[in-house]
């Protein structure tokens, strides 16, 4: 099931547009009812500009009109895991919950698995709330 996933998430990262880094990312993001939405990393000359890979993958699915998700795969070409950045992380508190699993990967079939909880467990919010 989740090699499925990464597989998927490894053939979306070659889609990747890297041209300034030379670091591709893929994603893949699976609902709750199981349709999985898709995004790699976009540099841009402008390089704030940058859209994660992670991100493009969530936006694609709230686009689509989904907001439950149950996981998401991320990988690159790294020497443990891929672990998505601050931003993508504060994207994902947005839409995840406690328990949505992140299943983080490289490309030379290692990967670990977390739960949302676990990856960051405090964020911004407008309340200044700790719980949420
Ligand atoms: N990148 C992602 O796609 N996801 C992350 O969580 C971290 C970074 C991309 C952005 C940029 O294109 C490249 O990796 C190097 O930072």
């Amino acid at each position: 099931m989740n090699e499925s996933l990464i597989a998927e998430a490894i053939k979306v990262r070659k889609r990747a547009y890297t041209p300034y880094s030379h670091f591709s990312v893929g994603a893949v993001l699976m609902t709750k009812s199981g349709s999985t939405y898709s995004g790699c990393n976009i540099e841009n000359t402008s390089f704030g500009l940058t859209s994660c890979a992670e991100r493009n993958a969530i936006f694609a699915a709230v686009t689509a009109g989904e907001h439950e998700f149950k996981k998401i795969v991320v990988v690159g070409d790294t020497k443990d895991v891929t672990i998505p950045c601050g931003a993508c992380l504060q994207v994902m508190a947005e839409f995840f919950s406690a328990n949505t699993e992140v299943i983080l990967a490289n490309i030379n079939g290692l990967s670990r698995k977390y739960l949302f909880k676990n990856l960051f467990p405090v964020r911004f919010n407008l309340k200044g709330d700790r719980r949420v």
